[in-house]
């Protein structure tokens, strides 16, 4: 995929719709051993938020290409010191060929891409989760073969997660409905890039309505209700975000083949209940396994491994 090479991913419209086709089936091909790449780089982890399977994923998935990882957890580092972001970026640059960062604001995902030249990674921030959703889009293709069509509805809280698979589903040709209570809209900038990307070809939905959201679905998808960074006001979120809970009742409105996925980790009982997370329609560890297929395909792109 020499297209992406050299690029940094900082979020889902930083991609095409062929760029992503071609990376999922690159993620596929991986999966099923049909290709092997190797490159012999080193990829940089700076994580200021909590993870396992990004953390996991991405070290397995490039230790499997030939490469070395470095954990730059901010404690370990002046990062948690506070040297500033300009200066670490820049001697970074020079010791890494690739960058993996967690951390809460864009901006600052923005500015270390502004001061390295390697690629840059969105591992996580408050406004996108693109890694997550390159493995939720490949579950939805091994489960329904084209993804082009098919419906997603996410329930929950509209940040990261919801935001970059509404930019995951435009880019891909698949329907996206997103209900949220009405506090907890999506962000207006990313709706109307959806929008854009969909160019009306595609539904981008925003409601309040858990039961009209879920009608027919092919996908029910949930979230946490209060994100890392946001622990604080996690009881005052759980009565207004009830309605909201992926439960037996609302998997009884989504179209009868339709799958369930959670990016994890979860509070059972909270937005999704155990009975849902063990049931038949749940591709929730699947989902997780995929994370590792999809960022190996993004590494070996983002690098040119061959
Ligand atoms: N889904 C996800 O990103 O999980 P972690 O926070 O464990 O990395
Ligand atoms: N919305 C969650 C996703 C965790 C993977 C958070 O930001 O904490």
């Amino acid at each position: 995929m020499e297209a992406l090479k050299g690029r940094d991913f900082l979020g889902l419209a930083d991609i095409t719709p062929d760029e992503i086709q071609e990376l999922l089936k690159l993620a596929a091909q991986l999966k099923g051993n049909q290709v092997s790449l190797r490159c012999n780089k080193v990829l940089g982890l700076l994580f200021y938020k909590a993870s396992t399977r990004t953390r996991v994923s991405f070290s397995v998935a490039m230790y499997q290409l030939g490469g070395q990882v470095m954990d730059l957890n901010p404690n370990v580092t002046q990062v948690g010191r506070g040297e500033p972001v300009i200066d670490t970026a820049r001697v970074l640059d020079r010791y890494l060929d690739i960058l993996a960062i967690r951390t809460f604001e864009q901006k600052e995902l923005e500015t270390f891409a502004e001061y390295s030249q390697i690629p840059i990674i969105n591992a996580l921030t408050d406004l996108e989760h693109p890694c997550q959703v390159l493995a939720d889009l490949l579950t939805i293709q091994e489960r329904f073969g084209e993804l082009s069509g098919a419906t997603l509805t996410y329930l929950g809280d509209g940040n990261n997660v919801a935001h970059s698979l509404m930019l995951g589903c435009a880019l891909v040709g698949m329907n996206v409905r997103v209900a949220t209570p009405p506090a907890y809209q999506p962000e207006q900038g990313i709706v109307e890039r959806a929008k854009q990307i969909a160019n009306g070809r595609t539904q981008v939905m925003l409601t309040d309505d858990p039961v009209a959201a879920a009608k027919g679905a092919h996908v029910l998808y949930t979230d946490v209700w209060a994100s890392m960074g946001q622990e604080a006001s996690a009881d005052e979120r759980i009565p207004v975000f009830q309605p909201y809970q992926v439960n037996e009742q609302l998997l009884a409105c989504a179209d009868s083949e339709a799958i369930v996925l959670h990016c994890l980790p979860a509070h059972r009982g909270e937005e999704i209940t155990d009975e849902v997370m063990e049931g038949t329609r749940s591709r929730i560890w699947d989902q997780a396994e995929n994370r590792m297929h999809a960022q190996k395909a993004l590494l070996a792109s983002l690098l040119g491994a061959d």
